[in-house]
């Protein structure tokens, strides 16, 4: 049984809950694990049509566990990091509606962009401030949120770790559509149920469509990115960064 998680099926809508609030649902390896069984799961069910995923009114996902992270190695990160189960996340068939409310950082931010929409409540803030962590995005987000906002909002986000808002957000067109904090889970259900009404196999194969529109260089570039995560853990930086955090503190960069 899952701990992390809520699962729940109405009709032909999979709806996901992130649970781990006490960590704003930073994605620990049980966490992903448990998202992406439960997606499957759904995925393999054809009573389902759309799969909702969701967090808290504070936070979608706070990023990737960097108290799970913070100690290891290049080695370790690269044969089996975080990044381990995502590419089944992303290979799923049934389309996948992020609805964000709260923070969605890093990893979370990550985990929105691999999904078909993104429906944002007003009180969504995006980011990806890896980099004041000592590390680069890791799950995606220097190909996905590039292809999503064009390069120079993404790198000025990136470089500098800023958050955004959901109007800013939709502005860029990261999200599909801004609602009112309270109406987003209802907005996410009447979407899905939307979604779900139509073709199963033209919903499949408009999604395949989709994607090849944005595959071309992607797998190349999460290569790359994942290669670059993995090696940014044999810096001095990257423990220092993340032990600040731990901290409470401001991290002291020594640049190696
Ligand atoms: C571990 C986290 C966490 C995270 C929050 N928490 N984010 N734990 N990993 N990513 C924990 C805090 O340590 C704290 O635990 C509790 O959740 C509440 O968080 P606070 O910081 O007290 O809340 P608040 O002051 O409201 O600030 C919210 C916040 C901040 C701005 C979102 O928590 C924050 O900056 N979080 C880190 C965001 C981040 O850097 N994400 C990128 C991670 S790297 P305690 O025990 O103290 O109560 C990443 C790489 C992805 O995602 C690639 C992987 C392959």
């Amino acid at each position: 049984m899952p701990e992390l998680i809520l699962t729940e099926a109405e009709g032909r809508v999979g709806r996901i809950t992130l649970n781990r609030p006490e960590a704003l649902n930073a994605l620990n390896l049980q966490l992903a694990h448990e998202i992406v069984d439960a997606a499957l799961e759904f995925d393999a069910d054809p009573e389902i049509g759309a799969i909702v995923i969701t967090g808290s009114a504070k936070a979608f996902a706070a990023g990737a566990d960097i108290k799970e992270m913070a100690d290891r190695s290049y080695a370790s990160m690269y044969l089996d990091g975080p990044f381990a189960r995502w590419d089944e996340f992303t290979a799923l068939r049934t389309p996948v509606i992020a609805a964000v409310a709260g923070f969605a950082l890093g990893g979370g931010c990550e985990l929105a962009m691999m999904c078909d929409v993104i429906l944002a409540a007003d009180s969504a803030k995006f980011g990806q401030p890896e980099i004041n962590l000592g590390v680069i995005p890791g799950m995606g987000g220097t190909q996905r949120l590039t292809a999503a906002i064009g390069k120079y909002k993404a790198a000025e986000l990136m470089l500098t770790g800023r958050m955004m808002g959901a109007e800013e957000a939709e502005r860029a067109g990261l999200v599909s559509r801004v609602v009112p904090a309270d109406d987003l889970l209802d907005e996410a259900s009447t979407l899905a149920e939307t979604i779900a009404s139509k073709s199963l196999p033209v919903v499949y194969a408009l999604k395949d469509a989709l994607k090849a529109s944005q595959n071309s260089g992607l797998a190349e570039g999460l290569r790359f990115e994942k290669q670059a995560f993995a090696s940014l853990f044999s810096l001095n930086d990257q423990k220092e960064g993340m032990a600040a955090f731990v901290e409470k503190r401001p991290p002291n960069f020594t640049h190696d």
